[in-house]
């Protein structure tokens, strides 16, 4: 059994990666989702991650974190995600569970420090929340076992030609976590695009259960800028954490040594993959895993085959 912590903004595609891994109960421990500004503010992100776990009687703690980046004012993705982060689901009831009263980082230390085993993060967001985690508790890096990240791309971008969203909202914290020590598995833009779900995929879900139904909801508005583009499919970027964790086998992979760019004019928050070989490599034990590509037959069937359970489980 694998503990692991979520940090991330809710957020279409955070949503979905968390229900996928709320229906793997047995290989999966959920023991936290921390939240943080980036598709909305902290406290809307908050207010949406309860909102769908109320919908479906689940009951995780969730402490909100810091509600802007750690430098700068935050550049939301209200585009992609709507004001709420989560439009689309407007018409599901508001949350009654209220959060954690902790601050995440404060919930994040005690929940570490209680644990005997190590524990996995699963980050979705911008790294605001783990940086300052790390550098205000240092001590409990290494009952880190690893990060599993949605961020960053080997070659293109989709905030800046060569930068993604989560890296970009705040490349000083992902400098101080990329430089932590602690491992780090990096499901790139490029892992993502390649394990896109197809929009006649999403449409079978309208006549599931009631998870199914939910994701359905959820993905008919998060894929609206494919549809806009005459695409045939969405990246659901951070369900590909999860499947990672579910199933690392599906992914081609290289280990390389990765920066962040913090302050370029326009390769802000770039991470700078270092493919020259090992020969380049000083610190191998600093090196990153980037994920370069999946099965995307694979990674499909095991999302909607994790739906179709879920749909037994909530009626
Ligand atoms: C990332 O940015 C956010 O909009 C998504 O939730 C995902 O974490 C993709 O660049
Ligand atoms: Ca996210």
């Amino acid at each position: 059994m694998r503990k692991i912590l979520f940090d991330g903004d809710p957020g279409h595609d955070d949503v979905i990666a968390f229900l996928t891994a709320a229906g793997h109960p047995e290989e999966v421990e959920i023991c936290g989702f921390t939240t943080v500004a980036g598709n909305s503010s902290a406290d809307n992100c908050t207010e949406n991650i309860l909102k769908i776990m109320d919908y479906l009687n689940l009951s995780y703690p969730v402490a909100t974190g810091y509600n802007e980046p750690l430098c700068r004012p935050l550049d939301n993705a209200a585009k992609f995600h709507g004001e709420t982060g989560l439009d689309g689901c407007l018409a599901y009831p508001d949350a009654f569970t209220r959060k954690d009263p902790r601050h995440a980082v404060e919930f994040l230390k005690d929940t570490v420090s209680a644990m005997e085993d190590e524990v996995t993060l699963v980050t979705m967001g911008p790294l605001t929340n783990i940086a300052v985690f790390f550098k205000t508790y240092p001590h409990l890096r290494k009952k880190i076992r690893e990060i599993i990240m949605m961020g960053g791309s080997y070659s293109s971008g989709n905030m800046l030609a060569k930068s993604e969203f989560n890296m970009f909202a705040d490349p000083e914290s992902a400098r101080i976590v990329f430089d932590s020590g602690v491992s780090i598995v990096l499901a790139t833009m490029e892992a993502c695009y390649s394990g896109a779900l197809l929009l006649t995929e999403q449409e079978t879900l309208k006549n599931g259960g009631k998870v199914s139904r939910l994701v359905y909801d959820i993905l008919k508005y998060y894929s609206r800028y494919a549809l806009r583009n005459g695409w045939d499919r969405t990246a659901v970027y951070d369900l590909t954490t999860v499947v990672y964790l579910l199933a690392p086998d599906l992914f081609q992979y290289r280990d390389m040594r990765v920066d962040i760019e913090v302050n370029g004019v326009y390769t802000r928050g770039m991470t700078v993959c270092d493919d020259r070989g090992p020969a380049y490599i000083e610190a191998p034990e600093q090196t990153k895993r980037v994920l370069l590509s999946v099965d995307r037959e694979k990674l499909a069937s095991l999302f909607f085959e994790t739906l179709k359970k879920m749909d037994q489980w909530y009626i």
